[in-house]
């Protein structure tokens, strides 16, 4: 199963790293499908926070970002039920109680990156695990944009941004950064919640 190799890395280190995890026709799809919006002028600053807190600051992030509906396109709907094939895994094999998936396409133009955090809010903890798949064919070492995921023991670890590569982790456990970026930087990011977004005040 797929997913078998995810969930032993989740139970064991917390985090998950898998090359190639997408076919290049769904990564070069879902990346064309970024490149539609960004030209549709879909894609808006993210903000940090959540409802009446949610701020635009450029001094944290620099990308630009479009929410994934069902429904939307052929592809996205593919990854969806992708990540709810993981998502149904996570919950039989790590009993996490992950009642939905939340994802955007995310475009870091040259210079953005987004400064050390966690994914989860103060006032907020339903977010549990995150999922970042990678949507670069051609990066290269001098394009940066590399995440960088900080450990315990006070290790580090900078991932790249490989086309098809999937990152998952604990969503509380792990800070991480993304380091600026010289070149258009592509990624679909999202996170799997314990409890669906609408029960929140939003
Ligand atoms: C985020 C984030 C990481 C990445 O959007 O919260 O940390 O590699 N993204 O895009
Ligand atoms: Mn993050």
């Amino acid at each position: 199963m797929q997913f078998d190799p995810i969930i032993d890395d989740l139970a064991e280190h917390g985090w998950s790293l898998r090359h190639s995890f997408l076919s290049d026709d769904l990564t070069l799809g879902l990346a064309a499908e970024c490149r539609k919006r960004e030209a549709q002028g879909a894609l808006a600053p993210a903000g940090i926070g959540r409802g009446d807190a949610l701020t635009i600051r450029e001094g944290i992030r620099g990308d630009q970002i479009q929410w994934l509906e069902p429904g939307q396109s052929p592809l996205c709907d593919c990854y969806l039920e992708l990540m709810d094939g993981l998502r149904l895994r996570m919950n039989q094999t790590l009993f996490l109680g992950l009642e939905e998936f939340e994802c955007h396409f995310a475009l870091y133009p040259p210079g953005a990156f987004y400064k050390t955090h966690l994914d989860r809010f103060r006032d907020d903890d339903s977010r549990c695990v995150t999922a970042v798949v990678y949507l670069n064919p051609d990066w290269q070492p001098a394009d940066g944009g590399e995440l960088r995921m900080h450990f315990a023991d006070g290790s580090q670890r900078d991932i790249p941004p490989l086309a098809g590569d999937l990152l998952v982790f604990l969503s509380g456990e792990f800070p991480h950064e993304v380091l600026v970026t010289q070149t258009d930087r592509l990624s679909l990011t999202g996170w799997f919640r314990r409890r669906p977004a609408d029960v929140l005040a939003l």
